[in-house]
């Protein structure tokens, strides 16, 4: 197979680099800027893309690389701090530029390359950068500037090293997918051999030959992630698949029995659904702080999971989790740094390691290589349904950090009936995938009203929605007035007990997507 190599300086970039390879139909990996030579040197890239940083190159605390990275005889692009790390490396010269250049700026190419074939004399590109390359390397001429920047882009045509200044990788430089595509295929002479179907048929194999005739056992949560891993698990062995899935009855609406249905009707496994929804609700009795909730169910369910596991694995099974490639990265930024270094806002129940006492053969994780849009992509060719494959982000504690106060079983009922509504008037009106996140809170509140000729005094709903790109921020969601107006309508006429229906217009920050 054939594969790029990302080498991550620290650039906000790294992860979208790598999908714009893979979109054209090559296998990137990203590896740290801290990897050692030897592994660049035995890991068979057809190419090596260097990212873009925060940092100056004559900061000596800032990220280097082994010169001789550019002696391997594999082409290099330098993409940003990677381009002027390229031209220091070689025995340029970088300075600070008289003119910052940042945003959308008229790129001039001065002459030919491969990288540019098919780009037009001028064209927008996307440029932040502070430093930029004032003499080039011996060896190396300029094919681009910029009114401020005479050396927007430069290269080695025999060695085949190439570097930009600008960010070809964001879709405000017009044709910086072009150059991209160029790089990979004339530069690196890559064919595009990274396609899904090859890689379910790889995967299967693979789990085929690593699994042998043991049983393998999967944590299943319903989200997309496991989901298509059960589905490829199932695929490779069948009935030695075992999903366990614990319903703590604080799922949304009929959640539960669907996912039940998907995978014993569609796929050859086991499937053990341990209902414990009394048990939570037992827990949680008089509990009101958010993060007591939080804790006593991401305990019990792990508890519980846990338990169910041991009895069914005994040491002689494998243990199968659906982690996705951005969640096992490390990123040249040191990612670990960075969470150890942030305040803890919330507990995210579902980020705790396998228990000391729980043994098994091995861990197996079939989308280990994936990106979110690829293990959807999978998901449609094993025939996942479009809920599951295209479900939004759901948290491990549930409705629980959806309703304020002490959790009820029939303040769950009231919520999961309201939020069934806000999810029909979504999809009805086409908004399902407009947004990144939508669903009603309890607020805990309580309200006067007027029904009939009768004054009221009922619950308070409100509607959460979302855009966001990853989460770390957020924007409030603008639905038209008319959707929201059918939304409340409805909430009030057909879910007893809710008589007001509110709409949080609060982006993140200050406030965070869920309630609690
Ligand atoms: P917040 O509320 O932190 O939410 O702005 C950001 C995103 O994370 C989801 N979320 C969770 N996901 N376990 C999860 O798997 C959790 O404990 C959890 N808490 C929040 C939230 O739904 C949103 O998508």
């Amino acid at each position: 197979m054939e594969k790029i190599l990302v080498l991550d300086f620290g650039g906000q970039y790294n992860q979208l680099i790598a999908r714009r390879v893979r979109e054209h139909r090559i296998y990137a990996e990203i590896l740290p800027c801290t990897a050692p030579l030897d592994r660049i040197r035995e890991g068979g890239y057809a190419g090596v893309i260097f990212t873009g940083g925060p940092n100056s190159v004559y900061d000596p605390a800032s990220p280097h690389y082994d010169p001789a990275v550019l002696s391997l005889g594999i082409p290099v692009l330098g993409i940003c701090y990677g381009c002027q790390l390229m031209a220091w490396m070689a025995g340029g010269e970088v300075t600070t530029a008289p003119v910052s250049e940042y945003g959308k700026i008229d790129l001039t190419l001065t002459a030919d390359s491969l990288l540019t074939e098919g780009v037009p004399q001028s064209s927008v590109v996307w440029m932040s950068h502070t430093d930029y390359v004032s003499r080039v390397p011996d060896g190396f001429t300029v094919t681009a500037a910029t009114e401020n920047c005479p050396c927007a882009a430069m290269e080695n045509r025999e060695k085949r090293l190439y570097a930009v200044q600008f960010h070809p990788e964001v879709t405000h430089s017009v044709y910086g997918d072009r150059m991209l595509e160029n790089f990979l295929y004339r530069v690196c002479g890559c064919r595009g051999d990274w396609v899904m179907d090859t890689f379910i048929e790889d995967t299967v194999a693979a789990l085929r030959a690593q699994i042998g005739d043991k049983p393998v056992i999967l944590g299943l949560s319903g989200g997309v992630d496991s989901s298509v891993a059960a589905g490829l698990l199932s695929r490779a062995v069948g009935r030695q698949l075992t999903c366990v899935f614990v319903d703590h009855g604080l799922m949304r609406k009929d959640e539960g029995d669907f996912v039940e249905q998907t995978f014993t009707r569609l796929f050859d496994m086991n499937f053990v659904r341990v209902n414990c929804r009394d048990l939570f609700l037992e827990k949680l009795k008089g509990v009101t702080d958010p993060e007591q909730k939080r804790r006593i169910i991401g305990e019990a369910f792990y508890s519980v999971f846990w338990e169910e596991i041991k009895s069914r694995a005994a040491g002689d099974a494998f243990f199968a989790q659906g982690t996705i490639y951005p969640d096992r990265i490390e990123s040249g930024k040191g990612a670990s740094a960075g969470q150890a270094g942030s305040a803890v806002i919330k507990t995210h129940h579902n980020q705790q390691g396998i228990p000391a006492d729980v043994r098994f053969l091995g861990v197996v994780e079939p989308l280990g290589d994936l990106f979110k849009d690829e293990v959807r992509a999978v998901g449609e060719r094993l025939g996942i349904p479009g809920e599951l494959v295209w479900r939004q982000p759901f948290p491990g504690p549930g409705l629980g950090v959806r309703i304020i106060g002490e959790i009820t079983a029939e303040k769950i009922a009231v919520l999961q009936d309201a939020d069934a509504v806000l999810r029909d008037e979504m999809a009805r009106n086409g908004y399902e995938k407009q947004l990144s996140q939508f669903f009603c809170v309890y607020t805990g509140a309580k309200a006067v009203g007027v029904m009939g000729d009768h004054r009221t005094y009922e619950n308070v709903v409100a509607i959460r929605a979302v855009t966001t790109d990853d989460f770390m921020t957020a924007d409030w969601a603008r639905i038209p007035y008319d959707i929201l107006a059918a939304v409340s309508n409805r909430i009030v006429n057909e879910v007893p007990g809710v008589n007001r229906v509110v709409y949080d217009i609060t982006s993140k920050p200050p406030a965070t997507v869920e309630w609690e």
